[in-house]
């Protein structure tokens, strides 16, 4: 079993502006529940990420459209139980911010009383007002730019972002003013995610909040995973995700050895019986 780093103190928002400050990497992977929570905790990451991609990895859906509001409390108030010494983020999902900035108030609210103490959202200059809206009640936010999944249908799947010159959605230009609207509108940080290496670390420099990517390259303050894909539990391998363990074969042959036991009559034995 490695050494935990089970001393640390609980890690604020405000902690996210003294560590860039201080370049120091920060950490984010994504959890749903709270034995997940409780692990990536253990192991030391500065902040939880309670992702709309709950629906592809738990939920089976194709993207993170059909995610509802009530199904993210949920998710928040199971790694909130965890009491995690880790910043817990809760994700917006589709829907439940897109209308107006006190739409995404009440989302919100809705986020920090099931235990986030931040929430992240999809969107940048369009999403400016919102995210103004949701600082002004002092609720703080993460933006997302780039390959923002929410988008999928404008974007006609999960493409990379930023390849062409403009200030359409998806151009690198327009990406350059989704980063600087989502700072100007209060926001603590941003990720970044699906964009060329060069242009993630264009924004890291140009903007004063910490940026986190996701197939952004290296040059970004801090790195983002799903956790299905660190673990390997999904047999989709996609170019930005680094599968640091096996667990879909391990789950796979324990799931066998198991059946392959009670079959044969050798679980449970004397030692996990009752007398
Ligand atoms: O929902 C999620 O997991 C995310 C990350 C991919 C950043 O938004």
């Amino acid at each position: 079993m490695p050494s935990l780093p089970n001393d640390r103190k609980k890690v604020q928002v405000p902690d996210l502006a003294v560590w860039k400050a201080e370049g120091r990497r920060m950490t984010m992977i994504t959890a749903y529940d709270v034995t997940f929570a409780r692990l990536v905790d253990e192991a030391g990451i500065d902040m939880i990420l309670v992702g709309d991609s709950v629906g592809m990895v738990v939920q089976g859906t194709s993207n993170t459209i059909p995610v509802d509001l009530e199904e993210m409390a949920y998710h928040v108030r199971c790694v909130a139980r965890a009491n995690t010494k880790a910043l817990v983020i809760g994700d917006l999902p589709f829907g439940s911010y897109q209308i107006s900035p006190e739409q995404g108030v009440e989302s919100s609210i809705v986020l920090m009383k099931n235990g986030a103490q931040c929430i992240k959202l999809e969107g940048g200059v369009h999403m400016a007002d919102t995210i103004a809206a949701i600082t002004r009640v002092d609720i703080p936010v993460i933006g997302h730019i780039g390959l923002t999944p929410q988008s999928v249908h404008r974007m006609g799947g999960f493409r990379v972002q930023g390849r062409t010159e403009g200030f359409e959605a998806g151009g690198r230009e327009r990406i350059l003013e989704d980063a600087h609207a989502v700072e100007q509108s209060g926001a603590s940080a941003i990720v970044i995610e699906g964009v060329p290496m060069e242009l993630a670390q264009e924004i890291t420099q140009k903007v004063s909040i910490p940026t986190i990517g996701i197939g952004a390259g290296i040059n970004c303050d801090g790195q983002v995973l799903v956790l299905h894909d660190v673990l390997g539990l999904c047999d989709s391998k996609y170019r930005f995700a680094k599968h640091y363990a096996d667990l879909r074969t391990s789950t796979v042959e324990a799931t066998q050895a198991f059946i392959s036991d009670v079959r044969s009559g050798a679980f449970p034995d004397d030692a996990h019986s009752f007398h």
